[in-house]
């Protein structure tokens, strides 16, 4: 659910995933979401909003890449691995130019 002034401007062009898989087993693996994935959801759903970046973020189940997360993976563009606040910066570029190269 959006707040009023977090409407967005446009239909999104396309989504992005983040895996926000938590583990509660007792597996030797790492998960998205215990490595911080919920929070840098949020985060970059915020961003998307605040900036009117039309791109729907998904928070999706595992990928498969669980050693190497948290990931994120740009719907027919880049994927990310080791996604963390200090990278959250070069994934917005990355989601801007997807959107600059779609409405090309
Ligand atoms: S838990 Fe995120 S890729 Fe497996």
């Amino acid at each position: 659910m959006f707040e009023a002034d977090h409407i967005p401007s446009e239909k999104p062009l396309f989504n992005v995933r983040l895996c926000t898989n938590k583990r509660f087993n007792k597996d030797e693996l790492p998960s998205c979401a215990g490595r911080g994935s919920k929070e840098l959801a949020h985060k970059i759903e915020q961003i998307l909003l605040d900036q009117s970046i039309p791109a729907k973020l998904i928070r999706s189940p595992c990928m498969n890449n669980c050693r190497i997360g948290p990931n994120l993976k740009i719907q027919r563009g880049d994927l990310f691995n080791e996604v963390t606040e200090d990278r959250l910066d070069e994934i917005i570029e990355a989601i801007k130019a997807e959107v600059t190269r779609r409405k090309a």
